[in-house]
C-alpha cells in the first residue's frame, strides 16, 4: 500500500481545497474556514479571520485564474486607484505590498536607519522592529502604561537625535488597546516634526467607537506620517498576502524602491472584490463582537483579568507562564498566542467561530479546575 508522507498529504489537502473552491456553489453567507493546521489544532494564535471569503470573493478568484500567466502590471494601479479613492488620496499616496508585513519591513529598513533608532512600545507587533534590528537599527522600547496602553508621554520623552522612526500600533497587538484619538493625533503632529511616525492600523476596522479617526488624515495634510493597512484581518485574506501603506508621495517613492516582491494577480483580484463586499465585512465584525462578549463572560466567570479589546483577539492574565499555557492548550487541540515578553503570564487568544471559542472555554475551565 502506498504510504502518504506529510508533504504528500499537505499537497493533496491543498489541491482538495482548491478543487472545492472551484466546484462548490457557495451561498453569499460566509462559511467557517475548514482548514486547521496539520495536527488539526484550532488556530487561535495568529489573529486570522475564521471565515473564508464569501462567494463574491471566491468568484473573483476563480475569474482571476485566467490571468495568472500574466504579471499584474495593469492590475496593481487599479488596486491603488481604488484604495486612493477609499481614503480621498491620490494613487501616488499608496503602496500595495505583500501583506502589510512587507510594508512594515521596508519602512523599518528605509526610514528606521541602520545607524539610528526606532522607538516603540513593549510589547507590540514586532515585524518591523526585528527586521530593522537585523540591519543595524537600535530598537528603543518603552513599556506600555499601567492599563497596558501606549505611554505616549514616556515615548515622547525618550525621543533623541538618534530616533528616526516611531512605531505606534493602534489598536495594539497583543493587547488590543486603543489610544484616545486626540492624544494620538497630537502626539503624531508633534513627533512628525522631528522624525517619521508609522501608525499600524491593521485592526482599526474592529474599532466600534463612533467616528474614531484614522491617522490617514495626517497623511492627507502632508506630515511625516505613514499608515499601514491590511486585507488579512477583517477582509479574511491573510493567505493571499495583500496590504498597503499610505504616505506622502515622496515617502512612497522612496519605500517603493526597496520592495522585494509585489502582490499577485489572485491577491489583487480578491482585494478588489473584498473592498466591494460589505456583507462579509459587516458579518465579520458582528461575529467578532458576539464572540468577544462570550470570552469576556468566560474570563469574568473564571476571575481572570483581561484587557478590553478593540481587535479580533483578547489578552488576558493567566497567572502562569505562557509556555505552560500554550502546551496545555495544544494538548486540548487549540493553538493560542505566543509569549509577549515581558508579559509572560498573559495570553493572547484570537477570536474564532463561536464553536471554536466554546472549545477554548472548555479547555480554559479545565485549566483552572
Ligand atoms: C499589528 C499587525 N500589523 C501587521 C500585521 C501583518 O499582517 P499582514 O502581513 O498579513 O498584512 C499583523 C498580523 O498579525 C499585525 O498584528
Amino acid at each position: 500500500m502506498p504510504t502518504l508522507t506529510r508533504r504528500d498529504w499537505l499537497h493533496t489537502a491543498a489541491l482538495g481545497s482548491l478543487a472545492a473552491l472551484w466546484h462548490t456553489p457557495q451561498s453569499l453567507v460566509a462559511q467557517p474556514t475548514p482548514f486547521t493546521n496539520p495536527q488539526s489544532l484550532i488556530r487561535l494564535n495568529a489573529n486570522e479571520n475564521p471565515y473564508s471569503p464569501s462567494a463574491h470573493v471566491q468568484q473573483a478568484l476563480i475569474d482571476a485564474f485566467a490571468k495568472v500567466s500574466r504579471y499584474p502590471y495593469l492590475e496593481r494601479p487599479v488596486l491603488r486607484q481604488h484604495l486612493a479613492e477609499k481614503f480621498g488620496l491620490s494613487p501616488q499616496h499608496v503602496l500595495d505590498t505583500v501583506g502589510s508585513t512587507e510594508g512594515l519591513k521596508i519602512a523599518g529598513l528605509v526610514l528606521g536607519g541602520s545607524t539610528g533608532s526606532i522607538l516603540a512600545a513593549q510589547p507590540t507587533f514586532l515585524a518591523m522592529l526585528s527586521f530593522a534590528q537585523k540591519f543595524g537599527s537600535y530598537i528603543d522600547f518603552v513599556p506600555l502604561g499601567s492599563e497596558l496602553v501606549h505611554d505616549l508621554d514616556a515615548m515622547e520623552k525618550r525621543l533623541t537625535h538618534q530616533t528616526q522612526l516611531v512605531f505606534v500600533c493602534n489598536p495594539n497587538n497583543p493587547t488590543g488597546t486603543l489610544l484616545p484619538a486626540d492624544e494620538l493625533e497630537a502626539f503624531c503632529r508633534r513627533v512628525a516634526q522631528r522624525c517619521y511616525v508609522f501608525v499600524d492600523e491593521a485592526y482599526i476596522d474592529y474599532v466600534t467607537q463612533a467616528n474614531y479617526p484614522s491617522m490617514v488624515k495626517l497623511v492627507k495634510e502632508g506630515l511625516n506620517v505613514i499608515v499601514a493597512r491590511t486585507f488579512s484581518k477583517v477582509y479574511g485574506l491573510a493567505g493571499l498576502r495583500v496590504g498597503y501603506l499610505l504616505a506622502r508621495p515622496d515617502i512612497i517613492e522612496r519605500l517603493a524602491t526597496h520592495q522585494v516582491e509585489r502582490p499577485n494577480q489572485l491577491g489583487i483580484a480578491a482585494a478588489l472584490a473584498a473592498l466591494q463586499d460589505e456583507a462579509f465585512y459587516h458579518y465579520s465584525l458582528e461575529q467578532n463582537e458576539k464572540v468577544k462578549r462570550y470570552i469576556y463572560e468566560l474570563l469574568d466567570e473564571l476571575g481572570r483579568r483581561y484587557v478590553r479589546s478593540h481587535a479580533n483577539f483578547v489578552f488576558f492574565h493567566t497567572g502562569r507562564d505562557i509556555d505552560e499555557v500554550v502546551s496545555f492548550m495544544q494538548a486540548e487541540g487549540l493553538w493560542v498566542g505566543r509569549p509577549f515578553p515581558p508579559l509572560r503570564d498573559w495570553c493572547r487568544v484570537s477570536l474564532g467561530t463561536f464553536e471554536q471559542m466554546e472549545r477554548f472555554a472548555a479547555a480554559l475551565r479545565k485549566m483552572y479546575a
